[in-house]
């Protein structure tokens, strides 16, 4: 539970807030290398941290994100002419280089030096990943991009989608890092989720087996130089627990469990105003290209979400109640609802564009999003007293996995999974087959002996 003031301090991050300075120290997505694809081409809207601004590709390839107000009399710089290296306004004609500075003012005496006195709001930007990154804080604390996994491999072997949701970041962040609702909202009725058939049987699904059947997993969570490890421990049969870990990045990004040697993800959650976000959602394989397949899947399957076409607006949401099916949801799916991400979107847009927490029961299973909050309002109040944090200044401490893997029950999870967590080490799967099937053959699971 939250105070009514507490909840506004952890979700308002405009300028000149405590939680809007905490993510400025740190580099955000602002939006897709894809949606400024050429010099010149058209500029963008990002609204990032209550902050409007339109992004351009200038004519050398670089990219610039500035203000979206005119500094003359306020018109919006989206309609502006990207050209010769910089944007001009399609008022009067000022036009201002990737550095903010107007460098030409058509409707002022040729004499007049006017121009010079004038400068538009400019921040870095970086593109690593298929992203261009901003940094919205001061110089002085800026840190080195953060290098995750995804980020660093090739763009085959990647996909990622953009969205744009009603909805505070933080409920859809709380979501991201409680583990416990997925066997429940992702999860299927009347079956293990997966079926489990000598056709399709692999030691991923072996897991995902272990996963789907013990629906009240135990908590431990570990605070981290990036945030928390959170592991969520289940029973892995006879010698092993069956660990799902997510790490938890300040200020608001979360790596989903994924098993070893398959799917990784990673979920970022951006706030533009304080009733809606950005996410970004990305899925890569570390070792090898997407197959065919696999890309087909992400991109007309059930883990990306179906978006409104030329937009980043999923085809459902509230205005629709996300075309539940009750049908489907007395026989299919536990939720009634298509798509993954809009399953999570339903339910945290149906608390409202910010969740009041001054009326939540919290359990055990929300330990993950106590302590994510309590690490957010340290730092947050540690920055307001006048304080110092380290904002991820090595750009290597994101180079990192949330693994899914089966660890000795006497080992805790943080040491047993270190390697797999350190992405160092390519997992066998048959190691993990060999610990998983005697589960499997215990408990008689269908299609084992097939
Ligand atoms: S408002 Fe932009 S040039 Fe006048
Ligand atoms: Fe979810």
């Amino acid at each position: 539970m939250l105070t009514k003031e507490d909840t506004n301090y952890l979700t308002q991050t405009g300028p000149g807030t405590p939680m809007g300075n905490l993510f400025r120290r740190y580099w955000q997505p602002a939006l897709l290398s894809q949606e400024i694809p050429a010099p010149d081409s058209a500029p963008v809207r990002v609204k990032i941290l209550g902050e409007n601004l339109v992004a351009i590709r200038a004519t050398d390839g670089t990219t610039a994100l500035i203000q979206e107000r005119c500094p003359h009399r306020g018109a919006s710089l989206f309609f502006g002419r990207n050209e010769e290296q910089g944007i001009r306004c399609v008022y009067h004609g000022w036009k201002f280089g990737t550095d903010g500075q107007c460098v030409d003012m058509p409707n002022e005496p040729a004499e007049s030096d006017f121009f010079q006195k004038v400068k538009a709001v400019v921040y870095p930007t970086k593109e690593m990943g298929g992203i261009v990154w901003a940094y919205l804080g001061d110089a002085e604390h800026q840190p080195e991009l953060p290098k995750f996994e995804w980020a660093q491999v090739p763009e085959s072997h990647r996909h990622m989608t953009k969205v744009t949701l009603d909805s505070n970041y933080l409920q859809s962040v709380e979501g991201d890092i409680d583990s416990s609702h997925t066997a429940f909202l992702h999860g299927q009725v009347g079956k293990n989720d997966l079926e489990v058939s000598s056709k399709f049987f692999d030691s991923n699904k072996a897991l995902r087996y272990l996963w789907s059947r013990d629906k009240a997993p135990k908590f431990f969570v570990v605070e981290t130089p990036h945030g928390l490890t959170i592991g969520a421990r289940r029973d892995g049969g006879r010698d092993h627990y069956y660990w799902r870990i997510t790490q938890w990045v300040i200020p608001s990004v979360s790596m989903i469990p994924g098993e070893v040697g398959g799917t990784q993800r990673c979920n970022f959650r951006v706030p533009m105003g304080d009733t809606d976000h950005q996410f970004y959602r990305i899925d890569y394989i570390p070792q090898r290209p997407l197959t065919p397949e696999e890309r087909y899947d992400f991109e007309h399957g059930t883990i990306h979400p179906e978006l409104k076409p030329g937009t980043s607006r999923p085809v459902r949401d509230l205005s629709n109640d996300f075309l539940i099916d009750r049908a489907l949801q007395k026989s299919g799916t536990y939720s009634g609802i298509r798509g993954i991400v809009e399953q999570d979107y339903a339910v945290t847009s149906s608390m409202g564009l910010i969740s009041d927490r001054s009326t939540e029961q919290l359990g055990t299973s929300d330990m993950g999003v106590i302590r994510a909050r309590r690490v957010m309002m340290r730092l947050a109040k540690h920055l307001e007293s006048g304080g110092e944090i380290d904002a991820h200044m090595d750009g290597e401490i994101f180079f990192m996995r949330s693994p899914a893997l089966l660890v000795d029950k006497d080992v805790p999870f943080d040491v047993g999974a270190r390697r797999a967590m350190d992405a160092e080490e390519e997992w066998s799967r048959d190691v993990e087959w060999a610990t998983v099937m005697p589960v499997l053959e215990d408990e008689n699971v269908p299609g084992v002996n097939a």
